[in-house]
């Protein structure tokens, strides 16, 4: 299991202890909100460009935003690794996966507790990475729903009965107990409040890890 610290839930008074403590995560999950597509609003590029020059570890920029397009190269700029947008967004979905790939970064589409598997039939072959939602996008320290569960094992059995090669990750609500449901079916946890609320962040980290994603079929 790969593990992703969602440092929206962190210190931001102290954001270059709070990223040295999470060193052994494998990648930062770094949450863009616009308060259009989301109520809330957080950082943009120029947080992004700080943590790029802080850090070694891959960024996924997880753009809550209206117009993912509009600003591919502005996170490509900052030092994203993965540029993961919504399938709910106002964004062309091809053109924006397109332009995130001509930067030579990897491209993620996310989806919403409530919009069904069936938005991102059209896009599978042409991404990277799949973020399935497990609370509604805006705020960390939510409740994980466990609604969402069977999309996440048929979304599993999609990608391997077809053979596509995007990551599965899932993002929001996850702690020690939630990440055991979710990690039969995923191959990355996002994970905020878990993380940050606690002094012993390596061993967290540590505990999701040692997790395994094995193949249901
Ligand atoms: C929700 C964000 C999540 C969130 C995760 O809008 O996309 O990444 O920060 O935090 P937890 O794990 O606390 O739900
Ligand atoms: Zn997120």
């Amino acid at each position: 299991m790969k593990v992703s610290p969602s440092i929206l839930a962190c210190d931001f008074t102290k954001l270059k202890e709070e990223i040295m403590s999470v060193s052994n995560a494998d990648f930062l999950h770094l949450d863009v909100m616009d308060g259009i597509f989301v109520p809330n609003i957080t950082f943009g590029p120029v947080i992004v460009d700080s943590i790029n020059r802080l850090t070694q570890i891959q960024l996924e920029s997880h753009l809550m935003i209206i117009d993912a397009y509009k600003y591919v190269d502005a996170f490509a700029d900052a030092g994203s690794d993965f540029i993961v947008f919504h399938v709910e967004s106002r964004s062309d979905i091809i053109k924006t996966i397109k332009k995130i790939k001509s930067r030579g970064i990897k491209a993620g589409l996310a989806l919403n507790p409530d919009t069904p598997l069936r938005s991102l039939l059209p896009y599978f072959e042409s991404i990277d990475l799949v973020l399935v939602m497990t609370v509604n996008p805006g705020f960390y320290g939510q409740k994980f729903m466990p609604q969402v569960l069977p999309k996440l094992e048929k979304l599993k059995e999609i990608k391997e009965t077809k053979k596509y090669n995007f990551l599965i990750e899932v993002d929001g609500g996850i702690d020690a107990e939630t990440a055991k449901l979710v990690a039969p079916y995923v191959d990355i946890i996002a994970s905020g409040a878990f993380i940050f609320s606690s002094q012993n962040r390596i061993d967290r980290i540590d505990y999701l890890k040692k997790l395994s994603s094995k193949s249901i079929i």
